[in-house]
């Protein structure tokens, strides 16, 4: 997919206490993206299928469920059910990664697979034609509010170029670290949806940061070679 630059505040951020307010403050954005965290696949617990209903109660924007769960296969539909428009899962965190990802599919949604820090790209040769979306973490997951991990850029050239080889086009999506900053070399590296929870809801005016991320990462998309 190319000119396409989706941003994707991450509700790990937001103020849940307000959750209107926080949800009208990202309202010029293209995605929502939700950290579910089980307390096992990663230590901290975060939030499930219920706060996605409740979101899709207040926010009319697609919803994309990160899904930082063990076993993914046994609790898909719960997202599913729920209305996640995109719902990712972790390599390291599935089993039988290709049923999880068609169970998606099947269900008419966009089906994505997450890699940490530490797996290589390498791995989705044989998936990456099946997916409508790649993550890539640029932290380790549990927590936001984590520095960049600059491997990532190089992830990205070796993602891309699976890509290209195997005549995939997945959206791109980098997730942890990302900010108006770095969007415009995110953007030129190949990356097309950037999930921003603490550089957008820890801004003074989110829908600037907002309109920063994508400008500035449609600018490296642009310069792409
Ligand atoms: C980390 C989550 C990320 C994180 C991003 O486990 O997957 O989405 O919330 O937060 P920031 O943008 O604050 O790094
Ligand atoms: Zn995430």
């Amino acid at each position: 997919m190319d000119q396409v630059m989706l941003v994707a505040p991450s509700l790990l951020a937001a103020d849940l206490g307000n959750l209107q307010k926080s949800m009208d403050a990202v309202a010029s954005a293209d995605i929502l993206h939700f950290d579910v965290m089980d307390g096992h696949f990663t230590k901290n617990l975060t939030f499930g299928a219920g706060m996605i209903e409740a979101v899709k109660s207040v926010s009319s924007l697609p919803v994309d469920a990160h899904l930082m769960v063990s076993n993914p296969d046994d609790t898909v539909d719960w997202y599913l059910d729920a209305g996640a428009d995109f719902v990712t899962v972790h390599y390291e965190a599935a089993t039988h990664l290709h049923r999880v990802i068609w169970r998606i599919k099947d269900a008419g949604r966009k089906a994505g697979v997450v890699l940490n820090p530490a797996t290589p790209v390498s791995v989705l040769r044989d998936i990456v034609c099946d997916l409508d979306m790649v993550l890539l973490m640029s932290v380790n997951p549990g927590f936001g509010g984590q520095k960049f991990i600059e491997n990532t850029f190089s992830k990205l050239n070796d993602l891309t170029a699976l890509c290209a080889e195997r005549g995939a086009s997945p959206l791109i999506e980098i997730d942890g670290g990302v900010s108006s900053k770095n969007a415009e070399a995110l953007g030129r590296a190949g990356a097309n949806v950037l999930v921003a929870g603490s550089a957008v809801f820890g801004a003074d005016d989110p829908a600037a940061e907002i309109a920063a991320i994508r400008a500035n990462a449609l600018a490296g998309l642009a310069s792409r070679a």
